[in-house]
């Protein structure tokens, strides 16, 4: 039944595409690369040891490895273990070949580098002080200020086009869509999460939305009906996993999985 609908779905999915606004990317300023003698520093062995060893990690690690190693970071840099053009090849792959629900292929990334990354958390403090009593602004500020310090931010978006679709082709499921898009949406956050752990980036992910949509749609000219699902914080750890300040524990095996065969 699933399949069936599934396999009836495909034409619709090309629609999905088309529907696709490309004002999102067309509206991003290209921010000057690195100096190559900045690249080159990054990689004396002295320095950076750890991202020597994990350039091109998210292909030459182990899928299992990758996972177990993906951790919270939220003392970060803002240095980059590897070119931007990686970084891309990356989030690209990731939007090519992650599944959707239907394959509506919802998902829709902006990438945030440098001052347009910094931006991102002016504006999230600027709104966030607009109503935060006053107690409470030093320890936000802080925590503000270390995402702004990191190199980069993506930003995951929805669209509620191809959801929408949906939800008149398949009545029958109208209210699970809107579910199975946060989904998809989650299988991109996981995804470039661990993936740019790999490569010797720490992350962490956050979730000023609905706070800052408007500001954030209209900074970078992403269509109004996009919903923001969760921002995706990334630079060079400042410390290892070994010396987070958190590590967490996980809940006993038996109380979370079971088998039957
Ligand atoms: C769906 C989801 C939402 C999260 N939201 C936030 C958040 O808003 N802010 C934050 O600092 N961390 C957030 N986290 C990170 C979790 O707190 C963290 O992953 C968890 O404590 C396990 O730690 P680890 O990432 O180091 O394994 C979120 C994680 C998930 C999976």
């Amino acid at each position: 039944m699933f399949r069936g609908l599934y396999k009836s779905l495909r034409p619709s999915v090309s629609s999905a595409t088309r529907h696709f606004k490309p004002s999102v990317f067309n509206t991003t300023t290209t921010i000057p690369p690195h100096p190559i003698a900045t690249k080159l520093l990054l990689l004396l062995p002295s320095t950076q040891t750890k991202h020597l060893a994990s350039i091109a990690m998210a292909d030459t690690k182990t899928f299992l490895q990758a996972v177990k190693d993906r951790h919270t970071y939220y003392d970060l840099k803002a240095e980059s273990p590897i070119p931007d053009s990686r970084i891309e090849e990356i989030v690209k792959t990731a939007i090519t070949s992650l599944p959707s629900s239907f394959n509506s292929q919802s998902a829709r990334l902006v990438l945030l580098y440098g001052d347009h990354h910094k931006k991102l958390w002016d504006i999230t403090k600027d709104t966030l002080f607009s109503f935060l009593p006053e107690e409470q602004k030093e320890a936000s500020g802080a925590r503000l200020t270390g995402f702004r310090n990191a190199y980069a931010t993506i930003l995951f978006f929805e669209d509620p086009q191809p959801i929408t679709e949906l939800q008149t082709a398949f009545p029958t499921y109208a209210e699970k869509f809107p579910q199975w898009s946060e989904h998809t949406s989650a299988i991109h956050q996981f995804t470039l999460w661990t993936a740019l752990e790999a490569e010797g980036f720490g992350a962490n992910l956050q979730h000023y939305n609905p706070l800052i949509d408007d500001k954030v749609k209209e900074e970078w000219g992403v269509d109004k009906s996009y919903k923001l699902v969760a921002q995706l914080v990334f630079g060079t750890p400042n410390s290892g996993p070994q010396t987070r300040p958190q590590i967490v524990t996980f809940k006993p095996i038996e109380e979370t999985f079971r088998i039957f065969k």
